[in-house]
């Protein structure tokens, strides 16, 4: 298979772990007999050096050529957030790929390796061997994008956010969440304020219309202040979340915690269009950056969903999520899932990868 894919490492940690991601991807390629080409383009902080832009044109285009994109983090140190590259890094780097693009369909999966179930912030019995949430978050409406305002009235200083949702909007993320379900444990549960916001009212209508397509699919709702309670209290009754932008934006931080570090959590956001962009669930980690530190299982997996779902090479990233198991399994951990123990390299964690591999 002949394929290119856009190569945004960004900034702090994420160039460190893109590097040693692509050296598994190389094996893969040389053991499947593919080829992949990487086009490498600046974003973040790293883009605003070069072109006084987070997400310059020139890296859109880039992506538009791409049969995927591979992103890495971007954002800079808490205490240099006052310059220019970093002041709305995040927020410029990564909603206007969101936007540009119209990747809608975001899917944050959140498991536990049984070996690293003590890292959890959540006693054992509570936590289990088997806690496996495939989170979908609608990532193209919502609060997100209606329009931002600050101005003055009669009283003094007012703000407002506009949470808007069209139908179809929310009905593509449902199918998707349900064609997922098909694959699981089938069972949705969607998530919503629909005792007070409109736009949650619609969100369950176009649920529930969407849900009859799917009639073996068990649907429940849950309020979303309930949800965040559930997912502590138990999180192992949740398959699929279906979840609106923001409250997605909070429960997928809140879901990635559980398995004890933001280090192992990938994430892909697909469009319409069929081009999807995958990365790591956690941000750049400044204070790691250049030390040869950091985990790159998250990218090391974000790779293997876009294996899987850009390319459909399903062994391929079997074999990647496999050989980063058994990794884990044999006892190496980087710093951050290490405990009180020896903790290797993100280089010598990734030898152990390619040597299981
Ligand atoms: C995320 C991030 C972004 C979001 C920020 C950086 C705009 O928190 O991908 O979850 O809020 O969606
Ligand atoms: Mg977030």
């Amino acid at each position: 298979m002949k394929k290119t894919i856009a190569i945004l490492a960004g900034d702090g940690i994420g160039p460190e772990v893109m590097q040693q991601t692509l050296r598994v991807l190389d094996q893969i390629a040389a053991q499947f007999q593919h080829q992949f080409t990487y086009m490498p383009a600046l974003v973040g902080g790293a883009a605003y050096v070069a072109h006084g832009e987070h997400c310059p044109d020139s890296t859109i285009a880039v992506c538009q050529r791409a049969d995927a994109v591979l992103f890495g983090s971007v954002g800079g140190p808490v205490h240099e957030q006052h310059l220019p590259q970093w002041q709305n890094c995040e927020t410029n780097s990564i909603l206007c790929l969101r936007k540009h693009f119209c990747f809608n369909i975001n899917l944050r999966p959140v498991r536990i390796y049984p070996s690293l179930a003590a890292l959890s912030p959540l006693r054992s019995a509570v936590i289990g061997e088997h806690t496996d949430i495939a989170l979908f978050r609608e990532l193209c409406g919502d609060i997100y994008f209606g329009k931002h305002q600050q101005y003055q009235d009669a009283q003094g200083r007012v703000a407002s956010d506009e949470a808007i949702y069209h139908a179809d909007q929310i009905s593509v993320i449902a199918h998707a969440a349900f064609q997922a379900a098909q694959h699981r444990r089938q069972h949705v549960i969607s998530v919503d304020k629909a005792n007070v916001l409109a736009t949650s009212k619609l969100w369950r209508e176009v649920v529930e219309e969407v849900s009859r397509d799917y009639p073996q699919i068990k649907l429940s709702h849950m309020l979303v202040d309930n949800c965040a309670m559930q997912l502590i209290l138990n999180p192992q009754q949740f398959d699929v979340i279906l979840t609106p932008n923001l409250f997605g934006d909070i429960l997928s931080d809140l879901a990635a915690a559980l398995p004890g570090s933001l280090g192992l959590i990938p994430s892909a956001s697909f469009s319409a269009n069929g081009l999807a962009l995958y990365e790591p669930a956690g941000g750049s980690a400044p204070e790691l950056a250049g030390k040869n530190v950091a985990n790159p299982i998250a990218q090391l997996l974000s790779m293997a969903m876009l294996l899987r779902y850009s390319f459909g090479l399903h062994q391929e990233a079997n074999q990647v999520e496999q050989a980063i198991a058994a990794t884990i399994a044999e006892g190496f951990r980087t710093a951050d899932i290490a405990g009180n123990g020896p903790a290797v390299s993100t280089t010598a964690f990734t030898d152990a990868v390619l040597n299981s591999l």
